[in-house]
């Protein structure tokens, strides 16, 4: 039985981990985020209700699941308080959150130089989503940092913020940004201490102690994608943490011998938002088609998604990078209706024919896909609870996929509610 599961993006972000984290958070004894931040835009849909999470785990909506920002995160606490009331005011009043004391958290000054950062970038944009995420994690290295448990300290917190605050009014005058005053961020921060003091603990003990108990299951839920993995994703055009299942024993405080299984979770085709090369890039009507029906825009900064097909070459890199075990395929109903569809198996390089992505965006973006073409099907899918059920052409993409990519599909997604949710492989039906 599978007790500490992992779910991973495998490809560019927003492939439905929150939909898929949602659905085994009602199970779920604890839900545990490792990395990233409020950079990540999680939209769960039950009841009729559409909720969207940025840095809160999405365990939020079962009171009780215990739900753990990591110290792996950059927390944005101002955020996560507005997220909070947010959820407050659709009615979600009952829930667990604890914040790691360890994890980084990201200032007002971080999103600034984010967006002065990009501008100085020219055309060369990354594209980030402006939240300060990459100045936290720079600050979090540098060594200057401020951390979510020093808020608990207002002695020591004052003299943290001080020496951050001398070299970040630095570069924020360097850059002819405006600069913080001392005085008031330290009373908005003792204001937002008294908010969520109460949160702020050692989560590595306390997830250590749920690891320990026969039982309890946790779900460790990774933001963003594997492609946008700080060391092995399409660097520069990345985020700044690894969502990588190898990041949990350091984001969490954890062994690695307790991960037991890992999904992978992937569109049936692919998506992007920002910039950075795409293989498998649409630019026609079929893209338009996709982007509609799977209502491809950004939940945190709603820009329109770019769209592709199906693209192994990146699965396989993933399986291999983050151990996936299996497949949760999403957004399946979204091909239903086309005529043909495609995966694309390799990549053709300068005239050789290429099984893995190569390391430089200049190659990646030469790089031309090698696709197999498949029958499509007409057939509205969106009420499938068995994968039986699903049309014929339909089970032959599933297979296609397991086949090219060597890792079996243990869900499929058909829908954005829970229920249109087939579940396939008896591990996960367990959890
Ligand atoms: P940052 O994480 O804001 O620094 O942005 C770096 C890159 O990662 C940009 O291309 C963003 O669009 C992308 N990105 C960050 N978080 C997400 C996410 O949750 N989903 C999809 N893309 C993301």
């Amino acid at each position: 039985m599978s007790q500490r599961l992992v779910v991973v993006g495998s490809q560019w972000g927003d492939e439905g981990k929150g939909k898929i984290t949602d659905y085994f958070a009602c199970r779920a004894d604890m839900v545990v985020r490792y990395q990233g931040g409020n950079n990540a835009g999680h939209t769960v849909m039950f009841d009729g209700h559409k909720y969207s999470l940025q840095s809160i785990p999405s365990g939020i909506f079962n009171p009780a699941t215990v739900n753990v920002m990591g110290n792996g995160m950059v927390v944005n606490p101002v955020s996560v308080i507005a997220e909070l009331q947010k959820l407050h005011d659709q009615g979600l009043t009952d829930y667990q959150l604890f914040i790691s004391d360890r994890a980084a958290m990201v200032m007002p000054w971080h999103s600034d130089l984010d967006g002065a950062y990009e501008n100085m970038k020219g055309g060369k944009q990354i594209g980030t989503t402006k939240k300060g995420i990459g100045p936290a994690y720079c600050d979090k290295y540098s060594r200057i940092g401020l951390r979510m448990g020093d808020l608990l300290d207002p002695e020591y917190f004052a003299e943290r913020l001080r020496a951050a605050m001398d070299v970040k009014n630095m570069e924020l005058r360097m850059l002819g940004l405006e600069t913080y005053d001392f005085d008031k961020v330290y009373d908005t921060y003792m204001e937002i201490a008294s908010v969520l003091g109460s949160r702020i603990c050692d989560t590595s003990a306390l997830i250590n102690e749920y690891l320990v108990m026969p039982d309890k299951k946790i779900l460790f839920e990774g933001a963003q994608g594997m492609m946008l993995c700080i060391d092995h994703g399409t660097y520069p055009f990345v985020t700044s943490s690894s969502p990588s299942a190898a990041s949990v024993p350091v984001g969490a405080g954890i062994s690695p011998k307790w991960i037991d299984n890992v999904v992978g979770v992937a569109k049936a085709y692919c998506t992007r938002v920002g910039e950075g090369p795409f293989p498998t890039e649409l630019h026609d009507h079929i893209a338009e088609e996709i982007r509609e029906r799977g209502h491809e825009y950004g939940t945190v900064t709603g820009r329109p998604r770019r769209v592709g097909w199906f693209d192994a070459v990146v699965a396989r890199y993933t399986s291999r990078l983050a151990g996936i075990d299996n497949w949760a395929l999403m957004l399946f109903d979204v091909l239903s209706g086309l005529d043909k569809v495609k995966i694309c198996t390799n990549y053709e390089l300068d005239g050789k024919i290429i099984d893995n992505p190569p390391a430089t965006i200049a190659m990646l973006a030469r790089c031309k896909p090698v696709y197999i073409e498949l029958e499509g099907w007409k057939e509205d899918i969106s009420d499938v609870k068995d994968f039986n059920d699903l049309p014929e052409a339909a089970k032959a993409y599933v297979r296609k996929v397991e086949e090219v990519t060597g890792v079996k599909v243990g869900i499929i997604s058909v829908g954005p509610d829970r229920k249109q949710t087939i579940i396939i492989d008896e591990k996960l039906r367990e959890f």
